[in-house]
């Protein structure tokens, strides 16, 4: 049996419309007008134990509101959801032993006390042992590096030191289930990697099952062996962020590196005109993409070094960030053949 399993889930928001002008401030007062919204339409999917799941959509598609609803922050208002055996709007107390939560927006820690003061807290809610509690404690605080940040009021810490102490707070009491709503989010880099690599061990390790919103693909690319993405709160894909790449990743780019502007403008022209290849240059160096599906990259090649002389060249494919914006612009279906052609106006 499915560890989440959610069916022809909708959730519909109620929302009050402001007229406008004085009058309608006052006729709103009186008889509100009322607008629905719904945020999730008909959204059906199952994971199993172990599995680590990434769930994309631009903004507004419904990704926390799915969130809130498998953690029992939310109802739907159509449709059944069950996690870990349990319908989490309904047994939100039980539900909350199975499930750690991570927003990356809020905090479940207690701003003005020592980060220690707020973990003992939940320990105490969560009726962890104090053996499981020092061990756990231990080790995560190990891996995350976050030891020395425990006599410290969370208030005083920064971003990427909170993250880290927000996540542990989440793990103290061994859920099965792991919800990651933006844990990267505003981190550097290097704070990026330290989360991903914590969470990549928890997942492989200790076979928490995790579900993750991000808007950074490197979170996808390195933690996530299946992706699902929601767009206008209904469920467009879901599968492998393999297949996406092979069979809509069809836009690459060489870069052609020559000695002077000038070398670089006549290699321009070459290019100039062919239906599906858009060419930029900048400095000495012009950029040519394409889609592989129209345009041989052999031919490309042949074209550049027989009739200009790069100094280099190099090839690109479309970033998975590139990619999958463009399925969020255009959809999975639609597959425009020369949605290229606008670039081309950078010749002129
Ligand atoms: N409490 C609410 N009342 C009314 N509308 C809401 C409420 N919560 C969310 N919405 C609306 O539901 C839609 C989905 O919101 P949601 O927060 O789930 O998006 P998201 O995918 O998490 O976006 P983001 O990437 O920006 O975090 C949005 O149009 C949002 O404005
Ligand atoms: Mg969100």
């Amino acid at each position: 049996m499915p560890l989440i399993e959610v069916n022809e889930v909708r959730k519909v928001f109620e929302t009050t419309v402001r007229r406008q002008g004085r009058f309608g401030t006052l006729a709103s007062l009186f008889r509100p007008e009322k607008r629905q919204v719904a945020a999730v339409e008909q959204i059906s999917f199952a994971i199993e134990r172990g599995e680590s799941v990434a769930y994309l959509g631009p903004n507004g598609a419904g990704k926390s509101t799915t969130i809130k609803m498998l953690t029992g922050i939310l109802e739907p208002s159509a449709g059944s959801v069950e996690v870990a055996g349990l319908i989490p709007h309904r047994n939100r107390k039980r539900s909350s032993y199975q499930i750690g939560v991570v927003f990356g927006q809020r905090s479940q820690l207690l701003f003005d006390l020592p980060v220690k003061d707020s973990y003992e807290l939940l320990r105490y809610m969560y009726s962890v042992s104090w053996e499981r509690y020092h061990s756990n404690l231990k080790e995560f605080a190990d891996i995350l590096e976050v030891e020395h940040l425990m006599d410290r009021p969370v208030r005083t810490l920064s971003l990427g030191q909170r993250m880290r102490c927000e996540i542990l707070a989440a793990l103290l009491h061994d859920p099965d289930i792991l919800f990651l709503d933006e844990p990267t989010i505003g981190l550097d880099v290097v704070a990026k990697e330290r989360i991903r690599s914590f969470i990549e061990k928890i997942n492989r390790e200790k076979g928490v099952t995790l579900l993750l919103t991000t808007h950074d693909m490197n979170d996808i690319e390195r933690l996530c062996h299946r992706t699902m993405i929601i767009d206008k709160g209904r469920l467009i894909y879901d599968g492998s962020l393999q297949y996406i790449k092979d069979n809509f990743a069809t836009e690459r780019q060489i870069r052609a590196a020559f000695s002077d502007v000038q070398a670089a403008r006549a290699a321009a022209l070459i290019f100039h005109g062919r239906p599906g290849v858009a060419v930029e240059i900048e400095e000495q160096v012009v950029r040519v993409t394409y889609d592989q599906q129209q345009t041989d990259t052999s031919e490309l090649l042949k074209l550049l070094l027989d009739k200009a002389n790069p100094r280099d060249l190099t090839m690109q494919d479309e970033s998975v960030d590139a990619l999958i914006s463009r399925i969020y612009r255009e959809g999975l279906e639609e597959r425009p053949k020369n949605r290229l052609l606008a670039a081309e106006g950078a010749l002129r």
